[in-house]
């Protein structure tokens, strides 16, 4: 049987397609009130009516730490780390699947695809193998982290390593979905995946005790991310839960950051970097799907999309680590780089509240730790080879 009906682009201009509530209708399901836990918690401000059954692993619901050092280094006021690593297969991803996963069982697919950096990759493998669907994930050939690789074969997904880059198998994908309707497609360029990753500003919300920082800051590779997290914050004070929405850093990796390029020049047009290089591989894009919402995002609310250095990505990650006990993967710690330059340009001041949220985590790339310098040293089993050895 075919799919029912999904549409992810506007057949006339070719963009992502957004699910627009109408107001009122918003307000009086936000009202209704907010029950159960994680990314279903909000339901009422989801794309479902009635009885639906989520495909869910219990995602979402992801710590908000208090900063206890990297805010004073850095002499901020208030710094809070949200936490997306810890979800259920340890990125952000999963707020997303698991309402496009639900929305694709709804229409009675069998089979979904998605191109992927690799942490896509994972979470679509999970979600499908969670609703019995086949998956088939394309990835850039050679950069993929182990982690996320050793995910998507776990869940058993069908893995093509595309001998080029994310953004060529993107397009691939979306050619393939193009003429074959009955694939169901799990890229951001879905609506429910922006739909679900959205919940991310309602969760800081609520974990704020009802306030919304000043500042949030998020690393951008397709940029469905920092789209979903405005849409969220700007849907919060359309039912007027809030006044106030945050300014939105977005945060690229030097060598592929065509959106931080575009915001500094004031382009309304992107850029594409053709080969775009970066340690941190989650974010080697040169052509981000969802550009225009992202250049909008950080201009609509007053925020910047920046670039940073891969060595400050990696100094980050460290820092981040052994200041705060918190791993992440080199592309999440872009956020804390980001979040370092915006201080030193003045950008963000020292008064202001921020939440860096890290998108995954450190042990999906155990290579890039690895590589921070090892402080090992092999002993005897005995206590005085483990004195000398330890230098007590
Ligand atoms: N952080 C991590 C860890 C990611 O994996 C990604 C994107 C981003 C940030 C950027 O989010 O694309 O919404 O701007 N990873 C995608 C993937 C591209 O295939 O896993 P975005």
């Amino acid at each position: 049987m075919g799919i029912e009906g999904p549409m992810y682009t506007c057949p006339m201009c070719g963009e992502p397609l957004t699910i627009v509530y109408n107001k009122g209708y918003l307000k009086g399901r936000a009202l209704e009130g907010f029950r159960g836990r994680g990314v279903w918690r909000y339901s009422p401000m989801l794309p479902f009516e009635g009885d639906v059954k989520p495909v869910s692993l219990n995602e979402g619901d992801t710590p908000l730490h208090r900063s206890l050092r990297l805010g004073g280094k850095l002499g901020l006021e208030e710094l809070l780390l949200k936490n997306e690593g810890l979800n259920p297969t340890a990125s952000f991803k999963d707020r997303g699947m698991t309402v496009a996963v639900t929305d694709a069982v709804r229409r009675k697919a069998s089979r979904v695809i998605c191109a992927s950096t690799g942490n896509t990759a994972a979470s679509v493998a999970a979600y499908a193998a969670r609703a019995g669907l086949k998956s088939y994930v394309l990835v850039p050939s050679g950069i993929v982290a182990r982690g996320k690789l050793a995910q998507a074969v776990a869940y058993g997904a069908r893995i093509v390593k595309v001998r080029g880059s994310f953004d060529e198998a993107l397009e691939i994908v979306m050619e393939t979905v193009s003429r074959d309707g009955d694939i169901y497609l799990m890229n951001s360029v879905n609506p429910y995946r922006i739909e679900g990753q959205k919940t991310l500003a309602f969760e800081v919300w609520e974990q704020m005790g009802g306030r919304t920082p000043d500042w949030l800051v998020l690393p951008v590779g397709n940029a469905g991310n920092i789209t979903a997290v405005w849409k969220g914050f700007k849907e919060l004070t359309e039912v007027g839960l809030t006044q106030r929405t945050p300014h939105i850093l977005g945060v690229q990796a030097e060598g592929a950051s065509p959106l931080a390029r575009a915001f500094e020049m004031g382009f309304d047009e992107l850029v594409p970097v053709e080969n775009p290089e970066t340690y941190a591989t989650a974010i080697r894009i040169g052509k981000p799907i969802s550009w225009r919402r992202a250049l909008a995002a950080a201009r609509e609310s007053g925020g910047s999309i920046i670039s940073v250095s891969d060595d400050s990505i990696l100094e980050a990650q460290k820092t981040l680590a052994r200041m705060e006990g918190v791993f992440v993967e080199p592309a999440s710690a872009a956020s804390i780089a980001g979040l370092e330059k915006a201080m030193e340009d003045g950008l963000i001041g020292d008064e202001d509240s921020v939440v860096a949220v890290l998108t995954g985590h450190g042990l999906k790339d155990p290579d890039s730790a690895i590589r921070m310098g090892v402080e090992e040293v092999e002993a005897e089993p005995g206590p005085e080879a483990l004195a000398m050895a330890l230098g007590v």
